[in-house]
């Protein structure tokens, strides 16, 4: 179908400059994410589906704080306690941002209906009551401010009494539809829902985004005529605009120049097709920003987080959480970082996982280095392949290159970790600490039996089992002493190579007299 083209957009040199940033006077913003999410075959509400890291549903809200100068309105219901909380969460201390009004909606009965729980909020006493709402879909994800702005102005300008945004879609199955008047200018008339639609109104492609102006005063007295006269039996807020249509109010609708971004998502092809958006969205923004990605479409980067410039990301690197990575880093294919603090000029090779960790400014990490939660690495500091640690603070400038497990470890400056060296950390009961001085050597192999602690400038020898504490500049080694026979190994192959017969009934003799011993220390 070939439907209008914007036809009631505002010219461009009244929206640029025109409330392009900031709260809108007199709006207050309503976000729907009540609803169960039945199409995405969820044991998780829809709304808290991660795109990108972040709940679906923080993105409107996100959104409406950015404009919302009266107040902000989240309406929950289906788990209602963990949506609450993912938003109170993620809105805590908002820099200057209004706080946001949690609403609970008992039954679910519409979308109507989920915006009638709110009214309370803007009815009781003191507050201001406002102008405009802005009324949100908490699944749309891909909505832009800018959009919201130019929606926002046109509802102004066409003082208009709802006005809607619309897209046209090839396929538009599962959307509301846009009915309108071809005889009268093309006027919007209704939106119909997909299940209640006609064959006729089925072809239509201009759908219904879910994101809607509404005039203060029509708002309720709108919705307290709402009739769940339809398919589903509920209270649609759709249904608000053929009210006004009825009441001769005007109703205006905003095309948007890209579809995509009125995608509803409701299904996991279509939290998929979000993600997808998001991702390339997160990936333009840090290019802008001087980050270099070799290859972007297989580096994933969440929405909480920050890179700086002249960094390098590899292919498949995902970078998680509320990760932040500093200037002039690299890092290589195959690494997942979440929720971590890096500094500048960190190199970390390929295949690492990092979990909750703090690496200081030029270190070096990987390849195969796991950090799991609670891992300082000082300055300089180097980690190598296959090290896990936990809870340790390794020092400025220590190294620990090869195939250790450090875990409750607390390692001072200029420490070496020999290879193969493993902090017991735990008895089966409890867990204890490994406390390292500066400049310590600890040779390859070496057990440290926690609780210990090992004084600075100490020397452990290769293999050695510490297990008590060492004071400072000691040397500590614990061997079996070495035992060689020489000749020993000759006269087994002899043996095994000799025929069958000849062998003597015996296996080689390992007589005590032919024993030669080292030189014990
Ligand atoms: C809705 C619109 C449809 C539009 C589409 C755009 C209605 C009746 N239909 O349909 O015209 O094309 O969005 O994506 O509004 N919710 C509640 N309480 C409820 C029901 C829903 O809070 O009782 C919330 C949901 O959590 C969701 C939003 O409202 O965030 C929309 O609900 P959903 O069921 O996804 O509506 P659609 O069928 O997609
Ligand atoms: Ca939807």
């Amino acid at each position: 179908m070939s439907g209008p083209k914007k036809q009631e957009s505002v010219p461009s040199h009244m929206t640029t400059g025109h409330r392009s940033k900031g709260p809108v006077p007199g709006l207050a913003v309503i976000v729907m994410a009540a609803g169960l999410g039945k199409r995405m075959q969820s044991k998780q509400a829809k709304v808290l589906q991660p795109i990108a890291g972040r709940a679906m549903v923080l993105y409107s809200v996100e959104l409406g704080l950015r404009v919302a100068s009266i107040r902000m309105v989240v309406v929950v219901g289906h788990q209602a306690d963990r949506v609450g909380q993912v938003i109170k969460e993620a809105t805590a201390g908002n820099n200057g941002h209004r706080p946001v009004s949690i609403v609970e909606q008992q039954e679910l009965l519409g979308t109507g209906h989920a915006v009638l729980q709110t009214r309370p909020l803007f009815t009781g006493s003191g507050g201001v009551f406002p102008e405009h709402f802005l009324i949100l879909n908490g699944d749309t994800p891909l909505l832009q401010e800018a959009t919201i702005r130019q929606l926002l102005l046109v509802h102004q300008t066409e003082h208009a009494a709802v006005t809607i945004l619309t897209a046209q879609l090839d396929d538009a199955s599962g959307y509301g539809r846009v009915v309108r008047e071809p005889s009268s200018g093309n006027r919007v008339l209704r939106i119909v829902e997909d299940g209640d639609a006609d064959a006729n109104e089925k072809l239509i492609c201009e759908i219904n985004v879910g994101t809607y102006v509404v005039d203060g005063s029509f708002l309720f007295s709108a919705l307290d005529q709402l009739q769940p006269r339809n398919v589903q039996r509920e209270y649609y807020l759709t249904d608000i605009v053929q009210a006004a249509v009825q009441q001769g109010r005007p109703v205006a609708a905003v095309l948007l120049d890209d579809p995509n971004e009125g995608l509803g998502v409701n299904t996991r092809r279509q939290l998929a097709e979000a993600e997808l958006a998001v991702r390339r969205e997160i990936r333009y923004r840090w290019m802008d920003a001087g980050v270099r990605m070799i290859d972007p479409p297989s580096t994933w980067i969440d929405a909480g987080v920050t890179i700086g410039k002249d960094t390098v990301l590899y292919p498949n690197v995902m970078l998680e959480g509320r990760t932040t990575i500093g200037e002039d880093c690299i890092v290589r294919s195959g690494t997942r970082i979440t929720d971590c603090v890096v500094g500048n000029g960190v190199e970390i090779l390929d295949h690492c996982v990092f979990r909750e960790s703090h690496i200081e400014d030029g270190s070096t990490l990987g390849p195969f280095t796991h950090l799991r939660p609670h891992v300082t690495v000082r300055k300089g500091a180097k980690i190598g392949n296959f090290v896990e640690a936990k809870k340790t603070d390794l020092g400025e400038g220590s190294k620990a290159n090869h195939l250790s497990y450090l875990g409750d470890a607390k390692i001072g400056k200029g420490v070496n970790i020999g290879a193969g060296t493993i902090t017991c950390n735990y008895d089966g009961v409890r867990k204890a600490e490994t406390v390292i001085g500066d400049s310590v050597f600890i040779g390859s192999d070496t057990q440290l039996i926690a609780p210990v602690t090992v004084g600075a400038g100490s020397v452990i020898a290769a293999g050695t089992t510490v297990t008590e504490n060492v004071p400072d500049d000691s040397l500590v080694i614990s061997r079996l002493q070495q035992v060689t026979r020489p000749g020993w190994a000759a006269k087994r192959r002899a043996m095994l190579e000799s025929p069958q017969e000849s062998r003597p009934k015996q296996s080689v003799k390992t007589g005590r007299n032919k024993v030669h011993r080292k030189k014990s220390r």
